[in-house]
């Protein structure tokens, strides 16, 4: 496994392996690698050869009061993992070399990035765009992996590399969950003993929400209703928003349809996390996919 610090040598690397007509296979990541991250790069190495693997903690996607500079950085034991998947490369350039003075463009995907985190975290989704068109311009995968546990992320860039006729084929990949059922995040670590419980209360409003579903509840305002109940019960966690949308379009909707998102985020102590369960329509009932 090769470990690459410049795009300039990415790009050198990226050509070469596509002159010999070689299907590159991307996972973006931000680093503190989890479970979650690794089922991407197996997803990967199922399907692509060479596998490149980004670290880059980017500075556009945090708002001024977020979490840039305290954000995990475990290079070491990344590179490891990696090793061990049997990686090609590591692209973790510096942010000189990615926003060099006089960097000036930002990428705005219309629309979807303006509600829900968008609303939360202004300006998020233009340096998440951003950083990944670069990331694609650079490696030029034909493949690049996504996980489900970001599923408004994924959206927009799928968005993004169809309007921009990009020649990535972008891949959405089911959530790993902790064994009680919260999503895996390089944030978890910021939990505190209380605050890692009480962070279970999405997983848990997310299932209730699944059984109603189930038992033939359609009506959006019943389901984040009961959301919201399970959020009261819960003191160590403010909900942020709770929201059933269209899996296409991001906007609500008022009964369940063909397939939609419930996306909910909430503050856990000072920790900001997400999660979503995944609707979708089977036969003259809904499967939910949490
Ligand atoms: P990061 O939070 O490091 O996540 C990298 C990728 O791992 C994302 O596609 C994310 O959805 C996926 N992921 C994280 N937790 C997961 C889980 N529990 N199950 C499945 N997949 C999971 O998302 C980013 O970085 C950045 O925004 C990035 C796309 C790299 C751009 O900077």
């Amino acid at each position: 496994m090769e470990i690459i610090r410049t795009v300039e040598w990415m790009k050198q690397v990226a050509r070469a392996a596509q002159a010999k007509e070689r299907l590159v296979g991307l996972v973006p990541t931000m680093g503190a690698l989890h479970e979650g991250h690794l089922s991407l790069v197996r997803a990967a190495k199922k399907e692509c050869s060479p596998v490149v693997v980004s670290i880059f903690v980017n500075p556009k996607q945090f708002g001024p009061a977020e979490d840039f500079q305290k954000y995990p950085r475990h290079m070491e034991q990344d590179t490891a993992a990696l090793e061990v998947l049997g990686v090609d490369y590591v692209f973790a350039p510096s942010v000189a070399d990615m926003y060099p003075d006089g960097f000036r463009t930002a990428v705005n995907v219309e629309g979807l990035g303006d509600r829900l985190e968008g609303r939360s975290r202004p300006g998020h989704f233009h340096g998440v765009a951003t950083v990944v068109l670069k990331l694609f311009e650079i490696i030029q995968p034909r493949f690049a992996y996504f996980g489900r546990k970001d599923a408004q992320q994924v959206r927009i860039i799928q968005q993004m590399a169809g309007d921009l006729n990009l020649d990535t084929q972008v891949i959405a990949c089911p959530i790993v969950r902790e064994p009680d059922g919260l999503a895996m995040s390089s944030r978890n670590a910021y939990l505190n003993g209380g605050d890692r419980q009480a962070a279970t209360v999405l997983y848990r409003a997310l299932g209730a929400m699944k059984k109603e579903i189930e038992a033939g509840e359609l009506d959006a305002a019943r389901l984040t209703a009961t959301i919201r109940r399970i959020f009261e019960t819960e003191p160590g966690a403010a909900p942020d928003y709770a929201e059933i949308v269209d899996a296409d379009s991001l906007e609500p909707v008022i009964r369940l349809r063909k397939t939609c998102y419930t996306l909910v985020a909430a503050f856990v102590g000072k920790t900001r996390l997400i999660d979503n369960a995944l609707i979708e329509e089977s036969g003259d009932s809904f499967s939910v996919n949490l």
